[in-house]
């Protein structure tokens, strides 16, 4: 690819303590910029010290939403290197989202370049303490400016990073989650595979009721027959009951999950029983009566986050005495070990930085 323009920070801010860290509120030294015109293609790509940018208020992405992003993160290990999480499925994947949203496809190997190349300027922002990383936010906006709905010709690339702690107050207790039977996040033929802002969009006002009720997030049921479960707002959902591992299939209405990959991938590598099907809501509520149920989120940001208690229709049904499941744990010690350096990484996923 081009060169990437360095134009380096003359006031650089001083990452807080990672005991304080939180998620999504601190943000680095600098952020990576790109543009896009028909006829030019994607170019000029340059790191800029962070802040504000301008856009028009008729901005396309501004009224009708054609945005994408992903998130991804780096990982500081006691050995010291820095480790990306599968940046180029990341890559791949918001080249997905692009598609979906009408927006020109990106090459996922520059894509990687600006994430490697920003985080390599700004390694300092990657915190220290177990549990903290550094998040990485690429995303795509339409920037041109008109108010007819049609795709636009212009677009910016950027990518911001910020230290963060757990995602969840939870940390990693388990959470309570509501199975929303009022509320439909995304449906087939519609966006949901997609990440894309009009999806968190639409999460918003049943994750207010769901909050209202002391839930922690929304387990979005199919939108179709409000019957088989699709994913949670921030992470896909997994179910174990006996000896069968059950997560949604990736049917266009949710998230093709980076973590939930891996966690699938792990798990036929132990050699589980593990089935990508639809699931309904009465079945995983008749195994959590019978005591047979483990659940848990799989997320970039949430990582393994165990659900130790479900609502639905005004009733509360606790999941394996409301703690954290062996397999649970497993898979959360597992991940978090390759992503920091010190499980065996066979499928090579935790990409060096500097590599
Ligand atoms: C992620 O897990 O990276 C997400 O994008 C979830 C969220 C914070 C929107």
């Amino acid at each position: 690819m081009s060169q990437i323009a360095i134009t380096r920070t003359q006031n650089p801010k001083t990452p807080p303590s990672d005991d304080t860290l939180a998620f999504g509120n601190v943000f680095s030294d600098h952020m990576f910029l790109m543009n896009y015109e028909d006829g030019k293609g994607w170019h000029d790509p340059r790191i800029v010290p962070y802040g504000p940018f301008s856009l028009d208020p008729a901005c396309c992405v501004l009224h009708y939403g054609q945005g994408i992003f992903d998130g991804l993160k780096a990982f500081r290990g006691q050995d010291g290197h820095i480790r990306l999480f599968r940046p180029g499925d990341h890559a791949r994947r918001l080249n997905r989202s692009a598609h979906y949203l009408c927006i020109p496809e990106l090459d996922p190997a520059m894509v990687e370049e600006s994430i490697r190349a920003l985080v390599e300027i700004d390694q300092k922002w990657v915190p220290h303490k177990p549990g903290t990383s550094l998040y990485i936010r690429p995303t795509v906006i339409a920037t041109e400016t008109f108010l007819g709905v049609h795709p636009s010709h212009t677009y910016l690339y950027y990518v911001i990073v910020g230290p963060v702690g757990a995602y969840y107050k939870e940390g990693m207790n388990p959470v309570r989650i509501l199975a929303s039977d009022q509320h439909v996040r995304a449906v087939k033929g519609g966006l949901g595979a997609a990440k894309t802002m009009a999806n968190y969009a639409a999460s918003l006002y049943g994750a207010e009721e769901a909050q209202k009720g002391g839930y922690t997030q929304v387990l979005w049921l199919d939108a179709l027959e409000h019957k088989y479960l699709d994913e949670v707002g921030t992470m896909n959902i997994m179910v174990k009951i006996g000896d069968e591992v059950i997560t949604p299939p990736l049917g266009g209405a949710i998230l093709a999950g980076v973590t939930r990959d891996s966690v699938l991938t792990l798990l036929r590598g132990w050699g589980m029983q593990v089935s990508e099907r639809q699931v309904s809501i009465d079945e995983v509520l008749a195994a959590a009566k019978a005591g047979r149920l483990e659940m848990w989120g799989t997320g970039t940001a949430a990582v393994i986050s165990p659900v130790g208690e479900l609502g639905y229709k005004g009733e509360r049904y606790v999941i394996n005495d409301g703690k954290t499941g062996v397999l649970t744990q497993k898979l959360y010690d597992t991940i978090v070990g390759i992503q920091y350096g010190t499980e065996p990484d066979p499928h090579g996923w935790a990409r060096l930085l500097g590599n």
